[in-house]
């Protein structure tokens, strides 16, 4: 089974990452390390910050990284402030979110992630935070998990989903809420799947609440001319991004404001197919 996870547009956010001499580039989701590598080669002065919420990913992370301009702080993207804070710097020049979650952890069945392998409903990117899927599905009303589908997911058979979730009691397994999803829908099964695990997972890992405090406190530290380019992928997390760069008093859309991956790169990486890299610069 695939455990990597290939980095999505490279050439074009290095290319947009690397125009001047960045003293300080943040990796807000470092995940595999892929675009962090691919930073650090290009970006040889630079000091990289690279995040990551996922303690085993840290791990991973900071084996990659020792002896390289790269430091790896298992903290969320919102403790930027802080982190570059306590290492003695105020803003950063450039800097890079690849939003969601990696093939490393989808392609981890103990993780609960997917759909396609078993596991517990688990979906937590730090396992020592929070609740597990299975619990947070176990302490919501049915209209509470409905509402959770249909905002996050954009899953417009919620009702039907959440009304066979409760009735089927307790779900410990991603094949237990794989089953009942499967159960109630008619045709192919497999949009609807991905809508209810994505729709989970956002919820489990507060993931909008984190993008919208990182969009709010982005201006704090970031130099002006900071170039800052965020991939996403689901028109939620999409939008945030795109009204924040457009409206915002301290930032501005670039000129394109966003770019799609190439018909060869979604051949050879289906995953970079939902994939819309957004492109802002600090004022
Ligand atoms: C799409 S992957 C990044 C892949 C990476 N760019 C690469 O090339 O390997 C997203 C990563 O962001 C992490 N993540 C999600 N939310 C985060 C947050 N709020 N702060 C820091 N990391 C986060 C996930 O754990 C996951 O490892």
């Amino acid at each position: 089974m695939e455990r990597g996870h290939l980095p999505i547009m490279p050439q074009e956010i290095i290319e947009y990452l690397s125009v001047s001499s960045p003293e300080l580039v943040v990796d807000g989701t470092a995940g595999g390390g892929g675009h962090t590598s691919l930073l650090s080669e290009a970006l040889p002065g630079s000091q990289i910050m690279a995040f990551e919420r996922d303690p085993s990913a840290t791990e991973q992370l900071s084996l990659k990284f020792t002896g390289t301009n790269v430091s790896v702080f298992n903290s969320s993207y919102t403790e930027i402030p802080s982190v570059i804070a306590k290492k003695g710097y105020q803003q950063a020049s450039a800097a890079l979110f690849d939003l969601g979650l990696s093939s490393i952890q989808l392609d981890s069945p103990e993780r609960g992630f997917s759909h396609r392998t078993t596991g517990p409903l688990d979906m937590r990117f730090d396992r020592s935070q929070g609740r597990p899927a299975s619990e947070v599905l176990r302490m919501m009303t049915e209209k509470q998990i409905a509402d959770m589908i249909y905002r996050y997911g954009e899953e417009g058979r919620s009702r039907v989903i959440a009304r066979a979730i409760k009735q089927k009691g307790q779900l410990n397994t991603t094949d237990d809420l794989a089953d009942v999803v499967r159960s109630v829908v008619k045709g192919n099964p497999v949009k609807p799947l991905a809508r209810v695990f994505q729709a989970l997972r956002i919820f489990v890992n507060d993931e909008l609440d984190h993008l919208e405090k990182l969009l709010s406190e982005m201006h704090m530290w970031t130099v002006s001319g900071c170039r800052i380019a965020i991939l996403t992928f689901h028109s939620l997390e999409d939008r945030m991004i795109k009204l924040h760069f457009r409206d915002s008093e301290y930032f501005q859309q670039f000129d394109p404001p966003w770019q799609l991956p190439s018909q060869t790169e979604k051949k050879e990486n289906p995953r970079s197919r939902s994939s819309r890299l957004r492109l802002g610069v600090r004022l």
